[in-house]
């Protein structure tokens, strides 16, 4: 075995002994490095993650992915201890709104229901009335009984929810800065090299992209699509994290990246050396303030429900 595979090797047998000892269960999202993704409990989109934190016995959670998914982990199960191993793994969008900008917002329209996505920090859940991710946010707006809805952050996941529901929402301004690079002139390149290749994207592209995609899915939504797609080769429309466990999962095809560049530097932070002083040292820990938790959990609740 070469030095670098008994690292891997090595550090993988310590994270299982501690995570027995710990009682602990670790949760790694789509776009983690391939060897977090490996030694993970489970792989998931944020909905999924969410749901499966909220259900688990586990005394402890580890969550390799970024900050605001741990808060969510925390505001669902207080009693948990939730574990997110590099403090610094953050989401650009989610730090786009704030929640004096919600509280502004909805000065300007008091009628008006807030929907926030997932990807916001638990003091603007907190002041919103539902949340969402990418897997349910049509389906949550189309049931929305509201005269007017505020959607934060996402403009691009926004504009898309619109022209699925065809409901008009008050929009913020945020955007993702990694899907923000995937533009339809590169998919429109990559379908004249590849004409039967099929095109997945995700809601958090820009609209120019979104219009060019066969199908436009939550990371958990293009795994599932993957597994029956007949298409053999994949254009991704997504950060490219993804293709470890599409690859995995569904060895038989092919995947093409639409950019090299759409990496997420957040995303790819956690490391398994993190992940072992992480669980030794039972630290970083991720909590909230017992009252913007008890607020924030309305908002995930319904969208839990939703
Ligand atoms: P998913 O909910 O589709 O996993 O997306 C989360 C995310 O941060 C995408 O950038
Ligand atoms: Fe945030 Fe974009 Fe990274 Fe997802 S990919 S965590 S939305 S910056």
């Amino acid at each position: 075995m070469s030095t670098e595979k008994n690292r891997i090797s090595r550090l993988k047998d310590r994270i299982s002994e501690l995570k027995n000892r710990r009682d602990a269960l670790i949760l790694a999202h789509n776009y983690q490095l391939g060897e977090v993704q490996d030694i993970a409990d489970v792989v998931g989109d944020s909905l999924e993650l969410s749901r499966i934190a909220a259900a688990s016995e586990a005394s402890v959670v580890v969550f390799c992915g970024v900050h605001f998914m741990a808060e969510t982990a925390y505001i669902l199960s207080p009693d948990k201890t939730v574990l997110l191993p590099n403090l610094g793994a953050g989401c650009p969008m989610a730090d786009m709104i704030t929640a004096a900008e919600v509280k502004r917002m909805r000065q300007d329209h008091p009628n008006a229901m807030v929907v926030a996505y997932v990807n916001t920090s638990a003091e603007v859940k907190a002041h919103s009335d539902v949340c969402c991710t990418s897997a349910n946010a049509a389906r949550l707006v189309a049931n929305l009984d509201a005269e007017e809805i505020i959607f934060v952050p996402d403009q691009y996941l926004g504009s898309y929810v619109m022209a699925q529901t065809g409901k008009t929402m008050i929009l913020s301004s945020g955007y993702c800065p990694t899907h923000a690079r995937i533009s339809g002139v590169h998919i429109a390149k990559l379908r004249k090299e590849y004409p039967e290749a099929v095109v997945i994207a995700h809601p958090e592209c820009r609209p120019d992209a979104i219009e060019l995609a066969d199908e436009v899915l939550s990371t958990g939504g293009m795994c599932q699509y993957v597994k029956t797609a007949p298409a053999r080769q994949i254009i991704v429309a997504t950060e490219i994290g993804i293709i470890h466990r599409l690859q995995k999962e569904n060895p038989n095809k092919v995947y093409l990246p639409v950019s090299e560049q759409a990496v997420c530097p957040n995303m790819k932070m956690i490391t398994l050396d993190d992940i072992v002083r992480s669980l030794e040292d039972m630290a970083p820990e991720v909590t909230v303030p017992e009252d913007i938790r008890a607020r924030a959990k309305l908002a995930v609740d319904r969208m839990l429900l939703g």
